[in-house]
């Protein structure tokens, strides 16, 4: 093969700056999480108006020598969506910045921010195990969290406060998001009817007390490891109980499980699956069901261009589940699979969680 000597200049240049794009790609992430430690979105949201460089400068906790950097950090983040920029005043030619929807949900006083996830994701302790994914291709070690850090992430969380911490709040945060999309109106039917619900894995609770909260009827569980739920209070209808989901799952009349089964493998699910169909038989009810939300990884045939970075952001979640644990996003077959083979009878997806589903599985 004569390699690319004859491709002409301009095809050439294209791959040159394909491959440069894709080493560069982490650039976006760090200038994000850059803005989010430097607070921008907060000083920008907090001045109220179009906010110009020198007001923005200013308010931030710059170095002196560093401030002239700020405009090239905004720079990328107007190009990568995160902030856009209006004219101060209607017949004033300066411009100032403003937040887009996406830098709405940086602000730490909003219910819905996202800041907790954006820190703890590109924390090294998640950042690091990056590094050995192609050593782990050739090892037997199970994954490249396992191979920095010695052990596997669950183990280190029990141990290690802070990423136990960082982490939970991360995660609650992703629920309070998810709250507000299903306990709203078109969606509350989900847990119409139900007497009790255990939410596996469900971390602090955050979820579980938003659904105890809108149900009052309901009796909620949250069922963790026993170190991320230990000195937590439960409510009324609300408690915490330690344990192992791979043990067993206490009986209740339906299960959530959300963000759980994509950490795991297909066997690692399976036992799970077979737990949570236990759980909700013993309780001899034979309206049970287990309510999942996860991802479904979109088929060849949806794919378009208006869709392809949604579709790039479910497969970086895949290969995240590659890296930091044993698990793997699924598309619908695999889904189907996974269900029948724990011996459930019928599923149904509602997908209305953008990126992820709610799938509901019947026994
Ligand atoms: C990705 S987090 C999801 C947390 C929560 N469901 C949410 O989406 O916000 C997975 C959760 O599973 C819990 N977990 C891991 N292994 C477990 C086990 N063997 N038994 C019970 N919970 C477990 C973790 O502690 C963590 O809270």
């Amino acid at each position: 093969m004569e390699f690319q000597s004859e491709l002409q200049a301009p095809k050439l240049l294209k791959a040159q700056s394909h491959i440069w794009n894709h080493i560069f790609n982490f650039i976006n992430s760090m200038s994000l999480k850059c803005a989010v430690e430097l607070g921008i979105p907060d000083a920008i949201h907090n001045y109220g108006q179009p906010m110009p460089l020198s007001q923005l400068i200013a308010s931030l906790t710059v170095h002196p020598s560093k401030t002239s950097s700020i405009q090239r950090l905004m720079r990328i983040l107007i190009h990568s969506g995160f902030f856009t920029t209006k004219n101060v005043a209607n017949d004033d030619p300066e411009v100032g910045y403003v937040l887009t929807d996406s830098s709405m949900l940086l602000l730490k006083e909003n219910p819905l921010s996202v800041t907790p996830y954006v820190l703890a994701m590109l924390d090294p302790i998640f950042t690091k195990p990056w590094h050995k994914l192609s050593t782990w291709f050739q090892s037997n070690n199970p994954t490249p969290f396992e191979i920095e850090h010695g052990e596997m992430f669950w183990a280190y969380a029990c141990h290690d406060p802070k990423l136990n911490e960082f982490f939970n709040d991360a995660m609650a945060s992703d629920a309070r998001l998810v709250n507000k999309l299903l306990l709203d109106d078109k969606c509350k039917g989900v847990f119409e009817g139900l007497e009790s619900l255990v939410d596996v894995g469900g971390g602090t609770g955050t979820l579980a007390k938003a659904i105890a909260k809108s149900f009052p009827q309901l009796d909620c569980t949250v069922f963790d490891l026993p170190h991320v739920v230990a000195d937590l209070e439960g409510s009324d209808n609300l408690r915490y109980i330690g344990g192992d989901m791979f043990e067993a799952i206490p009986p209740s009349n339906a299960i959530l499980l959300k963000w759980i089964l994509h950490d795991w493998n297909d066997e690692e699910c399976l036992n799970i699956l077979k737990n949570c169909k236990e759980a909700i038989m013993n309780k001899g009810n034979k309206e049970g069901k287990v309510i999942i939300i996860d991802m479904i990884i979109m088929e060849d045939e949806k794919k378009s261009d208006d869709n392809d970075k949604s579709i790039e952001t479910q497969l970086f979640f895949d290969m995240l589940m590659m890296v930091l644990l044993t698990g793997k996003e699924r598309d619908e077959k695999e889904w189907a699979k996974l269900i029948f083979s724990a011996g459930f009878s019928n599923y149904k997806i509602t997908p209305i969680l953008g990126l992820r589903s709610l799938i509901e599985i019947y026994p």
